[in-house]
């Protein structure tokens, strides 16, 4: 009796914004060394020195804070699935500022500026928006994942994140359970991960003392641990959760 050879299975695409550094980068591995194609967006051109197969068209260079500019990033993104038949198996919103003022003080609900406030909002928040709700169709077709990257700073007042920093990934996590509901429908499972204080160029100096203060587990996250849960929430591994926020940040909440 002759056998019909199985399909060649089919390689799966994520696009993944902030992926030059930090948890960015740690992502880009995980999901690489998974046989991933990874499509990459940040404002930094494609490094020369990369030490990934991927080439100049698998990046895109994008400033998430010029809204005029997004739908041209949408349409290249679009351009760079059609060879995967139009499929996007993930989406991870990753990128993100928080900025602070002179001499690295936390800007409060009262001295930030609106502008800056803005900013932080475009980068932070409608750049998933933006980019969620562009590439749906090819979202739809693979019947993907959306993760967007929120933090401990939107669910409680931090020593050190602005109120700008901490209201955008508030207005994340609404935007996840929003997403979840809206998307679900159509087989797309939108969900957040929540990191606390990962070991990147992001953090402030002063984090040592919340490590001893609050963190019950005494250490730093690695950017490798929260990978790992990104791609746990891209993957079959989680094909019936939807809508959920995973806190990655050794117990600080508890
Ligand atoms: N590290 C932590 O402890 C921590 C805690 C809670 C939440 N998070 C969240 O985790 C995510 C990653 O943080 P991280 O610590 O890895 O940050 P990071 O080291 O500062 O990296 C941020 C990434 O975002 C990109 N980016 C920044 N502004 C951009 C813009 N305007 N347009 C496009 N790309 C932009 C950067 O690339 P370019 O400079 O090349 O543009 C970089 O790749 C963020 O959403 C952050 O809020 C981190």
């Amino acid at each position: 009796m002759s056998t019909t050879p199985a399909a060649p299975a089919e390689r799966k695409t994520l696009i993944l914004t902030g992926a030059s550094r930090g948890i960015g980068h740690a992502t880009v591995k995980r999901f690489s060394s998974a046989g991933w194609r990874v499509i990459t967006c940040s404002r930094q051109p494609f490094p020369e020195n990369c030490p990934w197969e991927m080439g100049p068209e698998d990046h895109i260079q994008l400033d998430l804070a010029d809204p005029k500019i997004m739908p041209e990033a949408v349409r290249l993104m679009k351009e760079r699935l059609k060879d995967q038949s139009g499929r996007l198996h993930a989406l991870v919103n990753n990128a993100a500022i928080s900025p602070k003022g002179a001499k690295g003080a936390r800007l409060s609900t009262i001295d930030t500026s609106l502008e800056d406030w803005q900013k932080v909002f475009q980068v932070n928040f409608f750049g998933p928006v933006v980019l969620a709700r562009g590439l749906l169709d090819e979202l739809d077709r693979a019947k993907g994942a959306v993760v967007n990257v929120t933090s401990i700073a939107g669910s409680r007042v931090h020593p050190f994140a602005g109120a700008a920093y901490a209201t955008s990934k508030a207005a994340l996590a609404a935007l996840t359970r929003e997403m979840a509901f809206d998307f679900g429908r159509r087989g797309i499972r939108v969900n957040s991960i929540s990191p606390g204080e990962i070991d990147t160029s992001i953090l402030s100096p002063g984090t040592d003392r919340i490590v001893q203060e609050q963190i019950p587990m005494r250490r730093l996250g690695e950017p490798e641990e929260v990978a790992k849960a990104i791609y746990f929430l891209c993957t079959e591994q989680s094909s019936y959760v939807n809508g959920t926020e995973l806190h990655i940040n050794g117990g600080q909440h508890v």
